[in-house]
């Protein structure tokens, strides 16, 4: 059976999207629920500048306060030297970069082109270097930007040239505003794995139009075996019009476990988290499993 390693980013790219700032407490709480189930990586927060993304203003904290399961990769975001630092000193394990391969996407995000994101990564990385923290290279709308529309092929390969010039071998390809469909995605990552055999690809899918469970097995089709989804499906950039939420973490297990893939998620668990995580932000959120249940859940006649 082909392992798949799934990675949760709803406490960071699902919470950053809310109307509502979660508790700290509740979201340490939550973050511990997640722990237990199973999944290879969570990613808890973001060190970013609390005036871009108010919703994890606690970052610090909440890194520092959780139970770490010793199993589990805890990873943040950083955009910058500044947020590099705040992560060092919370004890990450991973520090997840962030660029994006639409200029005009980068210029909204972070405030800088993309060529002087990567100046400031080498800064970056040099700050790392005496660190026992991981990096991993995450690249937003790299298949499709909202402004500039579908990104090419050759435009994400250099970048990921960039990341690899830097010594980078973990790399997110995130399709910030579901934009990928399954063609684009065989194609692209089939360029990837055939160029760089020793990079670990990992896919970031939103939902957006519909096409995020398609685009995982066009990705496994390729080779690809991480895959980072968010619980209930919640999350979205702010920095992107019309964003909406990841692919569903318990309908990807879902769908995997019932086509044999072996994950080692425990699926009822993460259904009733996913129940759990829509109490806790007083909306409806788009999961479809946990609403209709598994398969194998059947109704009397
Ligand atoms: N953590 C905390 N504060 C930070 C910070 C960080 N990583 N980076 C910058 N700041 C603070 C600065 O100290 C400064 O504070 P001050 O106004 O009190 O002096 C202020 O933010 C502005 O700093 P500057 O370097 O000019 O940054 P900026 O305003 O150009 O913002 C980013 C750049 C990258 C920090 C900001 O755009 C950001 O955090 N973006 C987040 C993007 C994101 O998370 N998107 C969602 C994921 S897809
Ligand atoms: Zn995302």
């Amino acid at each position: 059976m082909t392992r798949i390693y799934i990675q949760e980013v709803a406490p960071r790219d699902g919470l950053q999207n809310e109307d509502v700032f979660v508790e700290t407490e509740d979201k340490i709480a939550f973050i511990n629920r997640l722990g237990k189930l199973g999944l290879s990586k969570i990613e808890v927060t973001a060190f970013v500048s609390p005036k871009a993304v108010h919703n994890l203003k606690d970052a610090e904290f909440v890194m520092q306060n959780i139970n770490r399961n010793p199993d589990v990769t805890y990873s943040a975001l950083v955009p910058n030297l500044k947020g590099a630092k705040r992560a060092a000193e919370s004890n990450v394990d991973e520090i997840n970069l962030l660029v994006s391969a639409s200029n005009t996407h980068n210029l909204k995000n972070v405030g800088r082109t993309t060529e002087n994101t990567f100046n400031g990564f080498k800064e970056i990385i040099s700050f790392l270097n005496d660190k026992d923290i991981q990096i991993s290279g995450a690249i937003g709308t790299s298949f499709g930007c909202p402004f500039q529309g579908r990104i090419s092929y050759n435009r994400v390969l250099s970048i990921i040239e960039k990341y690899a010039d830097l010594g980078v071998t973990h790399i997110t390809l995130a399709d910030t505003t579901g934009m990928a469909t399954p063609k684009q995605v065989y194609e692209l990552c089939t360029k990837i794995t055939e160029r760089w055999d020793e990079l670990t690809v990992t896919l970031h899918f939103h939902n957006t139009r519909g096409m995020g469970l398609a685009n995982v097995l066009a990705g496994i089709q390729t080779g690809i075996t991480h895959f980072d989804a968010s619980l209930g499906g919640i999350g979205g950039c702010p920095f992107a019009p019309e964003a909406t939420g990841n692919i569903s973490t318990e309908d990807l297990v879902h769908m995997l476990e019932f086509m044999d893939f072996e994950t080692n998620v425990h699926l009822d668990e993460l259904i009733a988290d996913a129940k759990y995580l829509e109490q806790l932000l007083g909306h409806e959120v788009p999961g479809q499993v946990m609403k209709a249940g598994k398969i194998t859940d059947l109704y009397k006649a």
